[in-house]
């Protein structure tokens, strides 16, 4: 299997072009395909595209004529356990932004909250309070439904605060959408670059066909049991990090780092970071049936903090993950504390003869904890979906 991620935003290009928007937002946007690789040729397309469809409309084009192929059929409506809210940015149903959706969710409501949202690029920065549990995001496909905005450590109050989307309730659930933060890809050198795209630090929450858009620390796994099926995840160094137990299955994870030139040997990504501090902390990342593709060359993760715990199950790695594997943050002492495992991985990536000594070739035994959902206690809260 190889991934590209020229393809997965062919499609989002020709919704950006039949969406009405910001002009800078769309420059911004631009900006960020070109900087990703995904318009290599024409990228002058979304702007083209964009003025056939004003030209088409002409200065006729009002609420109604946007409205006429609105899909209301498809919006869920309200039972005795749900509450939908509708999401349209040009003006076809209840709200414009997801952020209003958000407000508009009663406090601590004993009803879940369904936020059904249209096909279209959602230009905000969206905090999900712990006051809201039970959300849950229903996007039109992930490559074309997107939060998106431009944090990052440096204008936010830190990396943490940067994510386009921050979750901090319970029960959170997307399906179908895209987390995307498009700051400037960070160069070597640059200070408070890192721009995440999600933080999830609630708990028990899960992603459906989700896609996960950023360079340095896109997906901010921060606390909790989180379930991961079927995504996309983009980024450069750290992209995966945090300290929550996680559950990532037939995912996709892809490398933006810089290609490098035949026989450099330099390091310039790293899939994950976990964060775990101390034997007694509960969390991990488990990855099964996943597959590693994309440029560059990159560890499978490093120990951001002491006892770091990673996993990689039955998972197709291509020769981009360097040879060695994992790193240690340059920290010997942590050799004896962290786990790193690989169980049934394929793919020139996967060749264990030169690993570091303290990653672990796991036995069935050792892996069976790490294979399914019980992993997460998935029988105590995660719904059966898709
Ligand atoms: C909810 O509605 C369904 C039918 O739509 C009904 O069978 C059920 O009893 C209702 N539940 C409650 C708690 O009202
Ligand atoms: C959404 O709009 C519909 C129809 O326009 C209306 O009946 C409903 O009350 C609105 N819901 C909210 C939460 O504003
Ligand atoms: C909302 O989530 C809480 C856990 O955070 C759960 O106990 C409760 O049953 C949920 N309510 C609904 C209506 O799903
Ligand atoms: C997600 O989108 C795919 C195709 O785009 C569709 O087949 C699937 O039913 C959708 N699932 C959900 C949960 O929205
Ligand atoms: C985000 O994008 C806007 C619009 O292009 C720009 O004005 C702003 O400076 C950007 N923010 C950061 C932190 O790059
Ligand atoms: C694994 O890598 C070693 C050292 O580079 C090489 O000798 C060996 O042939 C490789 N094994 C496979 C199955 O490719
Ligand atoms: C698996 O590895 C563990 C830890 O090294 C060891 O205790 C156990 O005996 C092994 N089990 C099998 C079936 O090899
Ligand atoms: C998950 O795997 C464990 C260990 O192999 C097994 O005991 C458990 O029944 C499995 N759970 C599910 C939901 O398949």
């Amino acid at each position: 299997m190889t991934f590209q991620y020229m393809n997965v935003f062919s499609l989002l290009v020709v919704v950006l072009a039949s969406t009405h928007f910001l002009s800078s937002n769309l420059r911004h946007v631009k900006h960020f395909l070109e900087e990703f690789n995904v318009i290599s040729s024409s990228p002058d397309l979304i702007i083209t595209q964009l003025n056939r469809h004003h030209h088409h409309h002409g200065k006729k084009a009002s609420k109604v004529d946007i409205c006429d192929d609105f899909p209301h059929d498809s919006v869920p409506p309200d039972t005795n356990t749900t509450t939908t809210f509708c999401v349209d940015r040009n003006g076809c149903c209840n709200f414009t932004t997801i952020q209003s959706a958000v407000d508009a969710v009663a406090t601590l409501s004993t009803k879940k909250s369904l936020i059904w949202i249209k096909n279209g690029i959602y230009f905000e920065k969206v905090i999900i309070p712990k006051t809201k549990p039970n959300v849950t995001f229903q996007g039109q496909g992930y490559t074309s439904t997107a939060i998106v905005w431009n944090d990052t450590a440096a204008s936010s109050r830190g990396t943490f605060y940067s994510a386009s989307l921050q979750v901090f309730s319970t029960n959170f659930v997307a399906k179908n959408i895209s987390f995307m933060n498009v700051a400037p890809i960070p160069k070597p050198g640059d200070v408070g670059a890192q721009a995440v795209a999600i933080r999830v630090a609630g708990d028990q929450a899960s992603f459906w066909g989700c896609g996960f858009f950023g360079a340095q620390d896109t997906l901010h796994d921060d606390r909790g049991r989180h379930y991961f099926k079927e995504c996309y995840i983009q980024g450069s160094i750290d992209f995966i990090f945090g300290n929550a137990k996680s559950l990532y299955e037939d995912c996709q994870l892809i490398s933006m780092a810089p290609s490098l030139l035949v026989g450099q040997k330099s390091i310039n990504g790293v899939v994950t970071a976990h964060g775990r501090a101390s034997a007694d902390e509960d969390s991990g990342f488990a990855f099964v049936r996943c597959s590693i593709g994309g440029t560059g060359r990159i560890w499978l993760g490093r120990a951001w903090r002491p006892f770091s715990k990673v996993v990689f199950a039955y998972t197709y790695m291509s020769d981009i993950i360097a040879p060695e594997g994992w790193n240690d943050f340059n920290d010997p002492s942590r050799d004896q504390s962290i786990f790193y495992g690989e169980y049934m991985c394929t793919g020139g990536g996967a060749n264990a003869s030169m690993r570091v000594p303290y990653a672990q070739k796991l036995n069935d035994t050792q892996a069976s904890l790490f294979l399914n959902a019980s992993f997460i206690n998935a029988d105590q809260w995660l719904p059966a979906q898709l």
